[in-house]
């Protein structure tokens, strides 16, 4: 409120006015609000989210002025993933400058190709143990089960803590789902303190998943092993001065890369295989493209659907004027959807990611993994694991979504098929092209 009263740049047209409504539409339809807005105000325009206004920036100009050219003018983390922070900490989500460049860079080799691909023998083994009780006639929650081999194979490849010794010093898997709980509860639990709430819960969960990172990089600073892992990466780091980074700060990245890992794959896997589900035909036809039906799961369903910034100076996006000093969001998951970029946005078309079609899409349109100098990280490390995933269900499976089934989006803290993906495995012959598997490509330009 104080940055309200001290804009010096009016904030762009939109609904200012505090509204319960509209906040709780926020929280629960938030791609039908803000599409209607963008057909209301264009696209960049205010709306009061409970006690605050957001400017909100849609399509591909703002897009391209948000990530790329105009990036050193919005900070991450005075924007609301600051949100995330007691569980995160000083993560990459929550930093910028010269802090953030160097964690970054520390943590780069990992996600080369090379190393991609050593991972990748390793996902190979995770989703063969996943898939050895499967058979034709199986009930299976597809998003349970993902979640439970996604977070499985991070441990292990991300930071070598096999989950099955690990065990001793607790549950690392059970603590880091009970503690992103947390973030799924309506604002008005989220807010509320004391013994017995959410927070509470989510505060000690948060504790005991402490105690066993801060007990693996323990045990490797006495081995003087800092191991050949994310965590031997970030135990090696050094700044310009020879500085080391601290446990506390390597811990805040070790929770946020599981948290920025975990989730956003699996919803990719479960909504990937909820469409193929609804299109059989094209599942099971010669012309079947799991790059573009991938590339086109993540147009529908990206599942990081927000970006959150806060202005550093003035600026104008997309000819609207905006002040310094407030939250500026943009949102993949609406950019995806605008009626005068993509025709019919909200059929699936894998096509549209194929050949001259996909050479077509405007610069700043499609924006699944953010863009720019931060773009995500993970990237290829998402991919290849989808990858080994569909094609290891598809050479031998498809899945068929159970009949009585209705899609419900949440959006916390990524969005995700609320109450899970129940499927029936049937046998059936490899799906056409599915070659070795490798999804992966360079992201469209944002
Ligand atoms: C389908 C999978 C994934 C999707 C769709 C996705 C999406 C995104 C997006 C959109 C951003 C930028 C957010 C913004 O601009 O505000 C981002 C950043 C990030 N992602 Fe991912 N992500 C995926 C997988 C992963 C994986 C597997 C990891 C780690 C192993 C990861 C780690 C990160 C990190 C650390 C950042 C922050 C980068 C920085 O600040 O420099 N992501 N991701």
């Amino acid at each position: 409120m104080q940055a309200e009263r001290a804009a010096s740049v009016p904030f762009p047209p939109g609904d200012t006015k505090f509204s319960m409504a509209r906040t709780f539409g926020f929280t629960r339809e938030p791609l039908t609000l803000l599409l209607a807005a963008y057909e209301k105000y264009g696209p960049v325009f205010t709306q009061r989210v409970f006690h605050q206004n957001i400017i909100f920036v849609l399509g591909p100009e703002a897009n391209h002025h948000l990530l790329v050219s105009n990036a050193k003018n919005y900070s991450w983390r005075h924007g609301h993933y600051g949100d995330l922070t007691p569980l995160l900490g000083d993560g990459m989500l929550a930093i910028d400058g010269a802090f953030h460049r160097l964690q970054r860079k520390a943590m780069l080799p990992m996600f080369h190709r090379e190393r991609i691909a050593r991972s990748q023998l390793l996902m190979e083994q995770e989703v063969d143990d996943a898939l050895a009780t499967w058979q034709d006639g199986t009930r299976v929650d597809l998003y349970h089960w993902t979640r439970e081999l996604a977070l499985r194979i991070a441990m292990r490849a991300l930071f070598g803590i096999d989950p099955e010794t690990a065990r001793g010093r607790g549950d690392a898997a059970q603590e880091f789902e009970n503690a992103l709980s947390f973030w799924s509860k309506d604002y008005v639990f989220q807010i509320m303190r004391g013994p017995g709430t959410p927070w509470a819960r989510m505060r000690a969960a948060a504790k005991r998943l402490d105690a066993i990172i801060y007990g693996e990089i323990a045990d490797r600073r006495a081995r003087g092993e800092h191991g050949d892992d994310l965590l031997g990466l970030l135990l090696d780091a050094q700044d310009g001065d020879g500085l080391e980074l601290k446990d506390r700060h390597i811990r805040d990245e070790v929770m946020t890369l599981l948290f920025a890992g975990h989730d956003t794959t699996t919803s990719t896997v479960a909504f990937l295989f909820y469409e193929l589900s609804r299109h059989p035909a094209y599942a099971n036809g010669d012309d079947f493209n799991l790059t573009a039906a991938l590339d086109e799961t993540l147009r529908m369903y990206p599942p990081a659907w927000i970006g959150p910034r806060r202005s550093i100076e003035p600026a104008t996006i997309a000819g609207v004027e905006i002040p310094g000093g407030v939250p500026v969001e943009y949102s993949s998951w609406v950019s995806h959807h605008l009626p005068d970029v993509w025709e019919d946005p909200f059929t699936f078309n894998p096509d549209r990611f194929v050949g001259a079609a996909r050479d077509a899409i405007p610069k700043g349109a499609y924006v699944p993994f953010g863009g720019g100098s931060r773009t995500c990280i993970g990237m290829r490390f998402g991919q290849a694991e989808i990858g080994v995933i569909a094609t290891k269900i598809l050479s031998r499976f498809r899945l068929e979504v159970d009949p009585g089934y209705v899609l419900s989006v949440r959006q916390m803290p990524t969005i995700g098929p609320r109450d899970g993906l129940p499927v029936t495995v049937r046998a059936a012959p490899p799906a056409a092209n599915l070659g070795d598997g490798d999804v992966s490509r360079e992201p469209l330009a944002a």
